[in-house]
Parts: structure tokens; C-alpha cells; sequence
């Protein structure tokens, strides 16, 4: 009994210790919240621990639809692109580096649609992972994105900008893309020192020094 009482008395000295300590550590101020500075290697296996078990077991509810439209993963890569690649990367660019924990880069590797869509559905708590309700993004446009994600690992840089681009104006509309880069050479070029127009002038260009038609005529 007397060995009992010792027993609950040390204990309760000890919690009283621990929590203590653990108030006292937080109004200290010696905590580093700043961004980079991550956590140590308990710690981060610890939230990393929960973070994927606490989606896992809300995701296992949700019922998978079929995935496996062509369009329906490009609208998923063009969605991406706009709503995620900012943070996530994607072929040919990292995650961003401005938050902690960091965005995790999305196209690198398969992702469970599931987990992809109760992510983007809800968010993550304490992180910068936003949620996106239904008046941002419907049900369908999330699977969409869920779809592209289900193996993105294997696209190009190339192939991913194919996917995502607009594709290319019909025929008849040549004169559209020509304005655009009329617009983009005056902002950035002063003295009319345009390429093109260098092109246009080659024909007629009097520095022009092999003119192998009239030499056949000399020598005929
Ligand atoms: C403002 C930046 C930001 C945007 C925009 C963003 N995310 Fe995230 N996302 C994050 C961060 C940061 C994390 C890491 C959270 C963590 O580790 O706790 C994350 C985590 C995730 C995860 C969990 C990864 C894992 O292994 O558990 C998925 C899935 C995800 N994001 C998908 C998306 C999708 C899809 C979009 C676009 C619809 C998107 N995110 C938009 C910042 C962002």
C-alpha cells in the first residue's frame, strides 16, 4: 500500500513537471515558427503519422467513380495547373519553397484518387493546403483532378505543357496570334529592332553578296 501511494505521488510530481514545462515552453518565446526550420525527426513522424492515417480513414468512405476518361484527365491537368501547380510544382518546376510544411510534389508520383479528392475537398488543418467547397470546385472537377494525379509521374515537361495549353486556333483566325506578339515586342522593344521585321527585309536586303543566279548567267 505505503509503496503504491509513493508510486501515484511521484507520478503526479512528474506530470506536474512535464505540463509544466510545457506552459512555461510555449510563453517563453524559444520556439521557432519560422518557415525552413521544420521539425525534428519525433515530431515529424509523428504529424506526418496522423496527417495520413486521419485522411486515409475519411478517404476508404468515399465512393470512386470510373476515372479513366481521356478528357476527363485533361481537364483534370488544366484544373491542376491553374488551381495547384502553383504550390505543388509540376514537371519541370518545384514546389513552392514558401511555406512548411511544404507542398509536396504532386506529379512525381501515383496518387489514390480517394485521398487526392478528400484532400482538396477539406483542406489540411495547420498547413497551407486549402479546401475547396463546392462553390469553387464541383464534385466532378475534383475526380477530374484526382484522375490526372492517378499517374502523372510519367509526363514529360513537354507532355504535360501539350495537356494543359489551349489548343491552337483554327486557321482562319492566323491574325490573332500575330497582334499578341506585336503587343509583347512593343513593350519590350523600344527602337523597332524586331526580328521579324529583319526577316521581311532579307529579300531586298543590299548587303546580299552571292547571287548564284547571275554568275550561271556570266558563265552561259
Ligand atoms: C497555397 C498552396 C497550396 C495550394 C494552392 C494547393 N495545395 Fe495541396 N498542399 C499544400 C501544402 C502546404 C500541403 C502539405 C500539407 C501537410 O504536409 O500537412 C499540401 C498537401 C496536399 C496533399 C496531401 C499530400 C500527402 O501526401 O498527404 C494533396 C493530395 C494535395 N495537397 C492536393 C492538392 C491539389 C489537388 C490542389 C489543387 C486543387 C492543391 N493541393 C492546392 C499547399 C497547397
Amino acid at each position: 500500500m505505503k509503496a503504491i501511494t509513493r508510486f501515484l505521488k511521484t507520478a503526479l510530481v512528474l506530470a506536474v513537471i512535464v505540463i509544466g514545462g510545457a506552459i512555461a515552453y510555449a510563453y517563453s518565446g524559444y520556439y521557432d515558427v519560422s518557415v525552413g526550420t521544420g521539425h525534428n525527426a519525433v515530431t515529424h513522424w509523428y504529424l506526418s503519422t496522423l496527417r495520413y492515417n486521419s485522411i486515409k480513414r475519411r478517404a476508404d468512405e468515399l465512393e470512386v467513380p470510373p476515372l479513366d476518361a481521356e478528357e476527363m484527365i485533361r481537364a483534370g491537368a488544366v484544373s491542376y495547373d491553374q488551381g495547384c501547380a502553383g504550390c505543388h510544382g509540376r514537371p519541370g518546376r518545384e514546389p513552392s519553397d514558401s511555406f512548411d510544411p511544404r507542398p509536396p510534389a504532386l506529379t512525381r508520383h501515383a496518387h489514390d484518387p480517394a485521398y487526392t479528392f478528400w484532400v482538396v475537398r477539406n483542406g489540411i488543418k495547420m498547413s497551407a493546403m486549402p479546401a475547396r467547397g463546392e462553390d469553387r470546385m464541383s464534385d466532378e472537377q475534383v475526380w477530374e483532378v484526382a484522375a490526372f494525379l492517378q499517374d502523372a509521374s510519367r509526363l514529360t515537361e513537354g507532355e504535360y505543357r501539350q495537356m494543359v495549353e489551349p489548343p491552337p486556333p483554327p486557321p482562319e483566325v492566323e491574325p490573332v496570334p500575330e497582334s499578341d506578339e506585336a503587343e509583347v515586342t512593343e513593350d519590350g522593344d523600344e527602337d523597332g529592332d524586331d526580328p521579324e521585321a529583319a526577316n521581311d527585309a532579307q529579300p531586298t536586303d543590299p548587303d546580299q553578296d552571292e547571287q548564284p543566279p547571275a554568275d550561271e548567267d556570266t558563265d552561259g
